[in-house]
């Protein structure tokens, strides 16, 4: 299979991403989310939007809790997907971050499990930067989950193989031009196939300037589900809060 110049919009559309990351289930974003919502007090009469939500595993645990929510990514079939579960309060589309067609109508915009920083600039990454402020009313809040960058890197395995539903996957990693890199090949029904991920090294520091940049207060850094304060040495996730101001 050939490469995709935006690798993105054809790894994460294809089943096999899925199938490598399927413990990334609804349990974990359940369990973060509750603890989400109690932390910052979110209220029912909100409206929330799941930016890159994937098949829609935070969305829908939230409509469940009893919020209005949007939910948008670029890969069709995971929102074909996520619209099985629609209803008059849950809604999925098709959008790129890059160019979002909303004008500050929601409270909180979720951008959860490493959806940021797949493209190859940082002007982009403003772009996505200003785009989530605009489409949040004052006072808004925007919440990035990322990796903790540091801690990939101090123990980063540069071969690993996974076998995930009789699927053996062959992980290369590497780091390159601030890029962390993923080769990812391995064979299913007698045919090859190779995808790559390219993420962004993005620390605190980053995304405290990217925030100050668009607009953003940084409210809260957590640096795990249960949001226990963040460690640059041993958090698995860099969370951080930001609050819209004028
Ligand atoms: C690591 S997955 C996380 C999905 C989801 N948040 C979750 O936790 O299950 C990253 C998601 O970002 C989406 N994505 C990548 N680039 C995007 C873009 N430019 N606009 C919208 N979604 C994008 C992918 O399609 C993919 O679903």
């Amino acid at each position: 299979m050939t490469q995709e110049k935006e690798w993105f919009s054809e790894w994460f559309n294809s089943p096999y991403y899925h199938i490598l990351y399927k413990s990334r289930d609804a349990r974990e974003a359940e369990y973060f989310l509750r603890n989400l919502v109690r932390r910052l007090h979110f209220s029912k009469h909100q409206q929330l939007i799941d930016l890159a939500c994937g098949k829609g595993r935070h969305s829908i645990f939230l409509n469940k809790l009893g919020f209005e929510v949007t939910g948008i990514d670029l890969a069709k079939d995971s929102i074909a997907f996520a619209k099985t579960a629609e209803n008059e309060r849950l809604h999925f589309e098709i959008q790129d971050l890059r160019n979002l067609p909303y004008h500050e109508q929601f409270d909180v915009a979720l951008n959860l499990f490493t959806s940021f920083g797949y493209f190859d600039c940082d002007d982009t990454n403003q772009l996505v930067m200003r785009q989530i402020y605009q489409i949040l009313k004052q006072d808004g809040l925007v919440v990035i989950d990322f990796m903790n960058v540091d801690k990939v890197l101090s123990n980063l395995d540069l071969h690993t193989e996974k076998e995930v539903d009789g699927i053996v996957f062959h992980i290369t990693k590497e780091v390159k031009n601030g890029l962390i890199i993923k080769q990812i090949r391995f064979t299913d029904a007698g045919q090859t196939y190779h995808f790559k991920e390219e993420v962004q090294i993005l620390h605190l520091k980053d995304f405290e300037r990217l925030f100050s940049l668009t607009g953003f207060d940084v409210e809260f850094v957590y640096g795990n589900y249960k949001l226990e304060p963040f460690n640059v040495d041993s958090s698995d996730r860099l969370i951080v809060v930001g609050k819209k101001h004028v």
